[in-house]
């Protein structure tokens, strides 16, 4: 199946033989598509010597770029918690809701009890939202289930998603999300619990990539998410870590040490933590829809990371507690505004980066021959426009490994 798109505006890429922040910009290619894959990027003028295309999309002058990867996402929940959202607007701090038994104990209590195939027709609707505003893969944390028959239960989930639709899920075991109501007097037995049988169940089962932690005062400490995080590595799970959000609390020193792919959120880190990522290649996964949702000020230091040379990703952390939203382009907004981040920095921040900390980036986070066609089409006049038309869905087209997924172009 051969595949031609004629008609693009402009083309935006990362520049990855460039500086973080670089990017290729191409005035009218066409895009050669066989059997899902990149064939040829055809520049300005170069008439495709092409015979036996199947199919011709008519891009009707929009802009192409990569498929958004979102890599930190919660999507398997069952209630929403828009009960918590008022209790913010009337002054209360996610803190004092998560302390007061609320918070991420309240999704397990309702997860817990909810019928598997129930949640997953839900999630299958809900992760439908992410093809309509522009992403293409998602890393998938479990994290709402606290025992050992439903974190699996949500793990399967992410698993028969995968395989029954389109959208691309990379899973993540996050067991150590939060100490459970039953566990809240013998914390150790439930680290038990994660070290001694859910980390080798979700290994043998090959049900997970990644094992993340939120650690954070008042959840998992800097020790205990270091025994779970080393546990899980010997199972051939790499860390990703739940760092620095709420506190100052070591999070990012201890993401540096044990070598973790990524310290997420950092909110609050140390000038140290931010040096020892950059030494030691922890990506930065910043979520300012997070900090926005919970009507923080301060936003995670965003710049200090690039200038101390960091490679910066941003993801939307899609989960109903802290940012219920699938849309990266409201994440880009928010970036750009409370962070100061450039479009170019958010392009390479929202497909190649991401795409390196999940370990896919020779297949996805690029327009180049030989990777995956996952590509959108927006509508808008050049990539500065992007964040500065806030709120808007710019998507007219989204494309998966070649086939045309969310369709508004007629085409
Ligand atoms: O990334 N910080 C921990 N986990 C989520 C929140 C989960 C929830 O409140 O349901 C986050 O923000
Ligand atoms: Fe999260």
């Amino acid at each position: 199946m051969r595949i031609l798109i004629k008609n693009i505006s402009r083309l935006y890429s990362p520049d990855v033989k460039g500086n973080f922040g670089d990017i290729i910009g191409l005035s009218k290619p066409q895009i050669l598509i066989k059997d899902g894959m990149i064939e040829a990027v055809i520049a300005d003028g170069d008439t495709p010597d092409s015979p036996g295309i199947d199919q011709v999309i008519d891009a009707r002058g929009y802009c192409l770029l990569p498929g958004f990867i979102d890599a930190h996402t919660h999507p398997v929940f069952w209630q929403t918690r828009e009960n918590e959202f008022i209790m913010r607007l009337q002054g209360k701090s996610y803190e004092q809701i998560a302390e007061a038994g609320g918070g991420i104990r309240n999704s397990a209590r309702s997860f817990q009890k909810a019928d598997k195939q129930a949640i997953k027709d839900l999630t299958r609707e809900r992760i439908r939202l992410f093809f309509e505003y522009g992403t293409t893969t998602i890393e998938a944390k479990s994290g709402y289930g606290l025992t050992t028959r439903d974190e699996i239960k949500a793990l399967e989930i992410i698993s028969e998603l995968n395989r029954e639709q389109d959208l691309e899920m990379i899973p993540t075991f996050l067991g150590a999300h939060e100490v459970p109501d039953e566990y809240r007097t013998n914390r150790e037995e439930y680290i038990r619990l994660l070290l001694d049988e859910m980390i080798p169940l979700v290994a043998e089962r090959g049900l997970a990539k990644y094992c993340d932690v939120f650690c954070e005062k008042g959840v998992f400490t800097v020790d205990e998410s270091r025994e779970i995080l080393t546990t899980a590595d010997k199972f051939g799970m790499k860390a990703r870590i739940h760092a620095d959000e709420l506190n100052p609390f070591g999070g990012a020193e201890l993401a540096a040490e044990i070598g973790a792919k990524t310290a997420d959120h950092l909110v609050q880190v140390s000038g140290e933590g931010i040096k020892l990522m950059a030494r030691n290649n922890v990506i930065p996964m910043l979520l300012p829809v997070t900090t926005f949702f919970l009507r923080k000020d301060v936003y995670a230091p965003a710049r200090k990371m690039i200038d101390a040379g960091c490679k910066i990703s941003v993801a939307t952390d899609f989960n109903p507690g802290s940012s219920m939203t699938q849309n990266m382009q409201l994440a880009w907004s928010v970036a750009a505004l409370k962070m100061g981040l450039l479009p170019g920095e958010l392009l390479w921040a929202t497909t190649y980066i991401p795409a390196l900390s999940l370990e896919i980036d020779h297949l996805a986070g690029t327009i180049e021959t030989g990777k995956q066609a996952d590509l959108i089409l927006l509508d808008i006049p050049n990539l500065e426009y992007l964040p500065y038309h806030l709120g808007i869905n710019h998507v007219k087209m989204t494309i998966k490994k070649g086939k045309i997924i969310v369709n508004m172009v007629g085409a």
